[in-house]
């Protein structure tokens, strides 16, 4: 079983990093495939806490090569930070490997992000302002600035140019900034040429010959389904394809190579920034949530917006990334309710709907239809098997697992690294 995706069913932060956590040792390589360094995930190894945000969490992982994939965005100078960190913690970060087409954030696209949503006002997204959007903008405009640019003065002058002649009548004529220079920008990026040169590869060569020796490759999304920019919340999205279908362009594997497709699906639902969550609770249930879950962004300190679980959506990110296992996460976050409201279909204008509208007007008019299910009051932190949990507890596992259509293999029971129930193994 050598190829696995490992991605967020809902809109992310559903707490990926104890899903590759409890892989740990088993996996050759741990695969990054889109997104930047707006993710963010903590990844807990014996009594140490990490904050990884471009990494992939296989980094902490002695045996395991990390990979940043073709279809990453890298802001060189957040990587090089990263990187120095985890040394100074005595991390070995050598055997890191870097896609040369992954593209660059660069010091205009971290611009361009915040002015762009201080011009949006109130229809803005919410980004996180790493410079994710218009980088990725830049790749589909055909004027973005590559890994391997960093190594030919020349082109990457040249493709700065490019990407510059315009930006700066944007930002000088539209959005009253002065304008950037280009030496300045080639001279910066110049700079991490050095640092970076020993991790680039062709990382696609490499992941298929590694999937020819069967040897285990682990992708993992950042963000979420209902932030992917086909698949999600359009336009309150990010800018690239956290779906399935993402790991096989954003690393150059073929679909046929994938064996499995693990959703991680927290027992409630969580968002950041901006657009429409049927769920959401503006009480003190979701007050309540947002205390015991520990919900504030790993990346930007933002309290996250939280609410109950949304079996829809979970159907939904069954379907477009033909999961075959969900990883139910924070399950112990809801001991203690004594009843536990899930939303099974919504009510748009009158009419009942169990799948996800299509139609973006009709997802903002989406009004929870809940069925109430009981809670437990145990303290379920120590259970290791599934039949360790309450009787009410089970159920409601049970129930969700029924509503979305994919079978839970694993149950977060708490923060910790061995806090995991493991029902089916992922391997
Ligand atoms: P961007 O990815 O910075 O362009 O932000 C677009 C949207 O995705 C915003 O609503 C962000 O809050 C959200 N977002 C980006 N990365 C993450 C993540 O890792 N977890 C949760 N939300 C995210």
């Amino acid at each position: 079983m050598p190829a696995l995706v490992l991605l967020g069913a809902q809109w992310g932060d559903e707490g990926k990093g104890k899903a590759t956590d409890l892989l740990g040792g088993s996996v050759d390589y741990v695969v990054r495939y889109q997104g930047g360094n707006n993710a963010g995930h903590t990844v807990v190894v014996g009594d140490q806490k990490y904050a990884l945000h471009l990494l992939p969490s296989g980094i902490l992982s002695p045996g395991c090569v990390p990979v940043i994939g073709n279809g990453v965005v890298v802001d060189p100078a957040v990587l090089l930070s990263e990187l120095s960190g985890l040394e100074e913690r005595g991390v070995d970060t050598s055997k890191l490997l870097i896609s040369g087409n992954a593209h660059l954030i660069t010091p205009y696209h971290t611009t361009m992000d915040k002015v762009t949503e201080r011009f949006l006002g109130k229809r803005r997204i919410g980004t996180t302002g790493r410079g994710i959007g218009p980088t990725y903008a830049d790749k589909i405009n055909r004027v973005g600035i590559r890994v391997q640019d960093l190594f030919d003065e020349s082109i990457l002058t040249q493709k700065v140019e490019a990407a510059l002649d315009q930006k700066n009548q944007i930002l000088a004529k539209l959005y009253n900034r002065r304008a950037i220079a280009v030496e300045q920008v080639v001279e910066e990026l110049l700079g991490y040429a050095d640092a970076l040169r020993g991790y680039v590869c062709d990382t696609t060569l490499l992941l298929n010959d590694a999937l020819d020796q069967d040897k285990v490759v682990l992708f993992e999304g950042g963000q979420g389904t209902l932030l992917d920019v086909d698949h999600g919340t359009y336009p309150f999205v990010t800018s690239s394809n956290p779906t399935a279908g993402g790991a096989c362009t954003g690393a150059g594997v073929g679909p046929t190579r994938i064996d499995r497709v693990i959703g991680i699906l927290k027992a409630y639902t969580t968002r950041v920034g901006a657009g429409p969550f049927p769920t959401e609770l503006f009480d003190e249930d979701g007050e309540k949530l947002r205390t015991i879950g520990g919900e504030r962004g790993v990346t930007t300190g933002r309290d996250r917006r939280c609410g109950w679980f949304d079996a829809v959506i979970a159907r939904y990110a069954t379907r477009v990334n033909g999961l075959t296992d969900f990883f139910l996460t924070k399950l112990d976050v809801l001991t203690g309710w004594e009843s536990i409201p899930v939303c099974v279909a919504y009510e748009i204008d009158g009419r009942r709907v169990t799948e996800l509208p299509y139609n973006q007007t009709d997802f903002h008019h989406a009004k929870p239809v809940y069925e109430m299910l009981p809670g437990w009051s145990e303290d379920i932190s120590g259970a290791k098997e599934f039949s360790d949990l309450p009787k009410n507890a089970q159920a409601y596992v049970k129930a969700l697992e029924e509503m979305s259509g994919a079978p839970v293999s694993a149950i977060g029971v708490g923060p910790g690294r061995d806090e995991t129930i493991q029902i089916n193994s992922f391997l």
